[in-house]
């Protein structure tokens, strides 16, 4: 309990955020009474009881050893890594970037509260209710046009889209004229600076005319079902204008955090426990109308981590589908990295160039469809298949992603994959690669192909490694942030091989600001030594589970291993003050802990 008492102090009591003259405090208290901090924040982190509290990884910073603890009695969390700490009104608006007046309403939707008009926040509020109703009156609009719209319809018609999906995605048209919404708008009432705000139309002087014209329209709802924004695709064949247009941003739209499609697909992705995320307006409808319910596309842009948080709060697992391009394959990797950094699961596939699920579908059918996207690869898979040649760049490049990733159980799962799926293939390449080089330099045809394995390339004057260096350098290019803390804690004059040594010499000699990644690593290395790494880092041949059990012990028995040498060389000598001083130096260290997990202290 302590560390309440010691820091309740420090908590900013929520009323200080309600700060527009509201009278919330009985809203706030009602809120309160009816959503429990534990429950709410299980949403969001990975909670293990501890003791009176509930401890977790820090979402407000990185870390690898829980630090945030919850306290369901107090009904407060507080994180004694980056001392952040409220009750639930200061975790919503920290977590997901809201103003408190977003917090109130986000939680009073979650607790069933109703809050009265008169608790919005005055000038902002009536911006927001304007831009939803003017939304409302645009869409409308857009859907009565589409009935009159030939072109349009035939344009759906031709891309197999049917009734029923038009209705269900609320499709319109945008027409021609240079300011026909304008003029429907102006004429139900609305205010220059909300037409303005809603950025629907285009004002420029005295001249003004609609952003979408001749466009066939999208619109986008947020999760409560309301119409935020649209988006539009030109009907025009001309080269000269975008192929979409997207709403710009407004007080009611988030571009980099709306997907289109969630609000009817929402239901579909926790029954089916993922989502499908596809890249376009089209892809989203023509799933949908084929029965792949649980797809949405972010709207013009790459997937964000905005994006992700929305979709983890239903499930944490996503299906992505690319194109097979070069750009495809970039894109991929950096969302798999993102995935990983949200702690999210991802299973990906790749269609060919120029398809896209929308031509997909319509060419193969739902059930080849659906054949399909269960062959998707899972990222250990993804990064070793795109690897080319070199299988051992692939495993590189992911173990650098993988790094991004906090959730220890999610890590270790990879990493146990890649040590089944890699360790032996790449041996093989990496074996084959090596045996032509072999014949290429006329060795004896009938040596042993064994012979030039990694292993025993390494200079015949290095030691064969111990088991706390192996388990500490294999640590080190798993986990690169780990590098630095323990080279810091190890005496390079205790290390017996080489390549260890001068690792974590290196390891020292970078930039603390610098994140390392197992290539840098590399970096320091001979060929010989990158590939006793390599097949470190392929085949851990350890459990990653007990490292981090492990990892003190290691340092440990370095550093004793260290000292019994000076005792040897002491004993030998007869140096008996030496060597007293040895044993009380070895007793120290085996009580003391190495602290691995605290800051070091400046000798
Ligand atoms: P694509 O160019 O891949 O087109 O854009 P698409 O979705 O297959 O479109 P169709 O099938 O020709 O109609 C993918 C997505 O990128 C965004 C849109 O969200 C689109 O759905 N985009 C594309 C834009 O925002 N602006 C553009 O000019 C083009
Ligand atoms: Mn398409």
């Amino acid at each position: 309990m302590l560390w309440f008492q010691k820091n309740c102090e420090k908590l900013i009591p929520t009323h200080a955020y309600a700060n527009d003259g509201m009278k919330s405090d009985g809203l706030i208290d009602e809120i309160k009474s009816r959503i429990d901090i534990h429950d709410l924040i299980a949403e969001y982190v990975d909670l293990k009881r501890a003791g009176q509290n509930y401890k977790g990884l820090c979402p407000f910073h990185s870390e690898k050893t829980p630090s945030f603890m919850v306290n369901p009695a107090k009904q407060i969390f507080h994180c004694f890594g980056c001392n952040k700490g409220g009750d639930i009104f200061s975790f919503i608006m920290n977590y997901e970037n809201m103003p408190f007046n977003e917090a109130l309403s986000f939680l009073a939707g979650k607790a069933g509260v109703q809050i009265e008009a008169s608790h919005g926040s005055g000038a902002n509020k009536g911006l927001k209710e304007n831009l939803f109703a003017i939304h409302e009156e645009a869409l409308k609009f857009y859907r009565e046009n589409l009935k009159e719209a030939g072109h349009a319809l035939s344009y759906l018609k031709e891309r197999d889209i049917n009734e029923e999906t038009i209705e269900q995605f609320s499709l319109g048209y945008a027409k021609s004229d240079r300011d026909a919404l304008l003029r429907r708008l102006r004429n139900a009432g609305y205010t220059e600076a909300h037409l303005k705000a809603s950025g629907l139309a285009y004002f420029s002087g005295d001249s003004a005319h609609d952003f979408f014209r001749d466009r066939l329209i999208f619109p986008i709802f947020d999760l409560r079902g309301k119409v935020v924004a649209f988006g539009g695709r030109t009907l025009s064949s001309s080269k000269n204008v975008p192929k979409y247009l997207n709403s710009p941003e407004n007080a009611i739209f988030r571009k980099s955090e709306s997907c289109y499609g969630l609000n009817t697909a929402k239901s579909h992705i926790a029954q089916k426990g993922y989502t499908i995320i596809v890249e376009g307006y089209f892809d989203v409808i023509v799933c949908h109308q084929f029965g792949f319910l649980n797809t949405v596309a972010p709207l013009g842009t790459a997937l964000t981590a905005g994006h992700l948080r929305k979709l983890k709060k239903i499930s944490n697992k996503v299906l992505l589908t690319f194109d097979a391009d070069e750009a495809g394959i970039a894109a991929a990797k950096r969302t798999i990295e993102l995935i990983y950094a949200e702690g999210m699961i991802s299973k990906i596939v790749l269609l060919s160039e120029g398809e896209d699920p929308d031509t997909f579908l319509r060419k193969y059918g739902a059930d080849q469809f659906r054949n399909f996207l269960a062959k998707a690869s899972s990222p250990v898979r993804f990064f070793l298949s795109r690897a080319g040649r070199s299988k051992i760049d692939g495993v590189r490049q992911f173990l650098s992603i993988l790094s991004s990733c906090r959730d220890q159980l999610l890590r270790d799962d990879a990493l146990r994959e890649l040590s089944d799926l890699a360790s032996e293939k790449v041996l093989r390449t990496e074996l084959s690669n090596m045996s032509h080089k072999a014949t290429a330099t006329n060795r004896p045809a009938h040596s042993d192909p064994l012979s030039s394995l990694p292993k025993e390339s390494v200079p015949p004057a290095a030691p064969a490694m111990s088991k706390e260096e192996e388990i500490l350098l294999n640590l080190s290019l798993s986990f690169p942030r780990m590098a630095r803390r323990i080279a810091e804690r190890i005496d390079a004059s205790n290390l017996e091989h080489p390549l260890v040594k001068r690792l974590f010499a290196a390891v020292l000699a970078l930039d603390p600001d610098e994140e390392l990644t197992p290539e840098k690593i590399m970096t320091v290395c001979s060929t010989e030594e990158r590939n006793v790494i390599s097949k470190s880092s392929i085949d851990p041949g350890i459990d990653m589970d007990e490292v981090f059990q492990n990892v003190e012990g290691c340092i440990r028995k370095i550093a004793v291993k260290g000292i019994d040498r000076r005792i040897v060389v002491a004993k030998n000598e007869g140096n008996e003050k030496e060597l007293s001083l040895l044993h009380l130096e070895k007793s120290r260290l085996l009580q003391k802990p190495v602290g691995l997990f605290q800051p070091k202290k400046p000798k």
